[in-house]
């Protein structure tokens, strides 16, 4: 997804926009682009492609000490040097990056064009540029930015630069994230933190309809009601540029693949404290606030998308079986535009990493509108869902750089666990039973470990089946979302058809894609629903299917119909999921590099998706 950086200070402002958007390149992009204020002119650069290719065209020696880059994703107009930000305006005094969708760009470009101006992209958001110019030619630059975006519909991150205004930077957010990093002497401006924590750890959060003028010297924050100045808090952020590096593995992917045991750590640390103590229930911090509003709702509906989807309909199975809970699980994308029938009785739980993904924000909003009591689970401290919710639990994962989310996944699972043992200690579940899940959480860590340890056995079967084309992924009760989970992590990252299934609905239609070339992955641990997994399993191969079994230590047996096994150690049923999950990661993850795949980066994909 796009990614926006902006630099005003003392220093040569080149270098830190290039390293900017290096560190911006995870979030997926097509296309980058520069401009420079430079005494009275601005000077721009586009490339289609990696930033290393923008990189060519630029001398980082270049003069100017305010400017703004850009990592495109494509939403209207291909992706191409013409479409690529910066977009300026007819007299080339304004330049400007954009992150969103300007929904009403098509009605304010045939204004625009009837009023003269010229334009050179496809793009909606080059209407912004013009419009500002039009407002200006009678305003004050800052009045009219104002007024401009006061017209424009839909989502933006904006950071714009005038020549008329060389020293300054200006910035204005509604849907779309944007940060300020406070330095000495300087201000970065950036879609996410990893732009800037090489530069300073003090961030301030613009939230939307706010605007934000910068000079080296000092920045005002105006809010979009009345443009009063807003006084803003610095908060601290505690990442460091480690957490965002390589630390040694070839792929951010297992690197992250690797973090999953401590991911699981850190969302359990100081949360299952009280198993030992009075009790037997999780404490959520985060939830204080809205205790009493929890106690009360008989509903839940989980929100979400992709991967974290995926862990949403493990969450159905834990909520519902631990908590009494009846829980619903839908794609964000489709909440918001259906009739649903939530109320002040019912909460809408959002899980995501980012925080910031479009739909699910989007869901959470309608669910608000509705009286329901919103919840996230959400990675990203201070992203638009934590705040937006009313309530939530942080994962504690760290940064996830990888496109394919892996260790988010994990501490999405470590802590809806959590939840429905507090919810479920709130209700029916007994103290031993409570307790009996918690204690085999805390040994989920090790066996994810005991997985890793042996990823060559994993290595070696994804060598033997990279050039596999179509997969079935197949699983039942707790490893149903694994089945879905896995098939779509080696569909991202190894361009292999991949469909996920529910064991038993196998027979009802996608069986007759079996035969000797379509191999299926069954997800398939001694569990209560083992015998019905195998009953599957005949039938595959009785039609001379392939299969690849992920079982439980011990289980010999499964070799006389999967063609090869993958174990994972032994556990709770409910705690599967955790297990069967590292080993589907790290078999696309093989796949993937086996098929010569740049995993981190997949083709067409974006790590955190900020448009409907
Ligand atoms: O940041 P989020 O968890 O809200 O993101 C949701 C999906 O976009 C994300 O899980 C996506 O499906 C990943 N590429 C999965 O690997």
């Amino acid at each position: 997804m796009c990614g926006i950086v902006g630099y005003v200070g003392k220093r040569k402002a080149l270098p830190v926009l290039v390293d900017g958007l290096k560190r911006l390149e995870y979030r997926g992009y097509d296309s980058a682009g520069i401009s420079l204020v430079q005494k009275s002119e601005i000077k721009t650069w586009r490339a289609v492609g990696r930033v290393s290719e923008l990189e060519k065209k630029l001398d980082l020696a270049e003069a100017g000490n305010v400017g703004i880059a850009h990592t495109r994703w494509a939403t209207h107009g291909a992706p191409s040097e013409k479409n690529a930000h910066p977009h300026l305006d007819c007299g080339k005094n304004i330049s400007l990056v954009h992150n969103g969708i300007i929904e009403n760009y098509t009605e304010l470009k045939k204004i625009l064009i009837k009023k003269g101006h010229k334009f050179s992209s496809d793009t909606d958001t080059e209407v912004v540029a013009h419009l500002i110019e039009e407002i200006a030619k009678k305003k004050s630059f800052l009045m009219a930015f104002r007024e401009a975006v006061k017209i424009l519909e839909g989502t933006y991150g904006l950071a714009v630069i005038t020549n008329k205004e060389p020293e300054k930077l200006y910035c204005a957010r509604k849907g779309s994230p944007l940060i300020l990093g406070v330095g000495r002497d300087e201000f970065i401006v950036a879609s996410d933190a990893s732009a800037i924590i090489n530069h300073t750890k003090k961030i301030v959060y613009m939230e939307d309809g706010e605007i934000a003028e910068i000079t080296p010297d000092s920045f005002n924050i105006f809010n979009g009601k009345n443009n009063h100045k807003e006084d803003k808090k610095i908060f601290e952020i505690n990442l460091s540029d480690e957490q965002v590096k390589k630390q040694g593995f070839p792929h951010f992917m297992l690197k992250e693949i690797h973090q999953q045991p401590e991911a699981v750590r850190n969302a359990l640390l100081g949360r299952v404290e009280k198993f030992t103590k009075d009790g037997g229930t999780s404490v959520l911090g985060g939830l204080r606030d809205v205790e009493n509003r929890l106690k009360k709702i008989r509903r839940m509906v989980i929100v979400a998308c992709g991967t974290s989807y995926y862990a949403g309909l493990t969450g159905k199975y834990l909520l519902e079986e631990f908590a009494d809970l009846p829980t619903e699980v839908e794609s964000a994308s489709e909440f918001r535009y259906r009739k649903n029938t939530i109320d002040r009785h019912t909460a809408v739980l959002a899980i995501s990493q980012s925080g910031e993904t479009a739909d699910t924000l989007e869901a959470v909003r309608e669910a608000k509108l509705k009286g329901a009591l919103t919840l996230g689970i959400v990675n990203t401290v201070g992203s638009t869902i934590a705040r937006e919710t009313d309530a939530g639990i942080y994962c504690h994962a760290g940064p996830e750089i990888g496109v394919a989310s892996t260790k988010a996944f994990s501490s999405q699972l470590s802590v809806l666990v959590l939840l429905a043992l507090m919810l479920g200690r709130e209700r029916k579940l007994s103290f031993s039973e409570s307790k009996a899940i918690a204690k085999e959480m805390e040994k989920i860590p090790e066996k994810i470990e005991q997985i890793l340890e042996n990823k060559n056995a994993i290595k070696k079967l994804a060598k033997k089946y990279a050039r596999c084309t179509d997969w079935l992924y197949l699983g039942r009760k707790y490893s149903f979302p694994i089945a879905l989970e896995g098939a779509l992590k080696i569909k991202e990252i190894s361009y292999v058809h991949a469909e996920g299934y529910a064991a038993g609905e196998m027979k009802h239609g996608p069986i007759a894609l079996i035969d000797e070339k379509f191999p299926s992955f069954f997800v398939a641990p001694s569990d209560s629903v083992y015998e019905k997994t195998m009953s599957g399993m005949q039938e595959v191969k009785a039609r001379k299917g392939k299969i690849v079994a992920i079982a439980t230590v011990g289980n010999k047996k499964i070799k006389e119909l999967a063609d090869d096994v993958l174990h994972i150690p032994e556990s709770l049923e409910a705690l599967s999921p955790f297990l069967s999950a590292t080993v589907a990661h790290l078999f696309a993850y093989y796949v993937g590099t086996e098929r010569g795949y740049d995993v981190d980066r997949p083709r067409n994909l974006a790590k955190s998706v900020t448009v409907e």
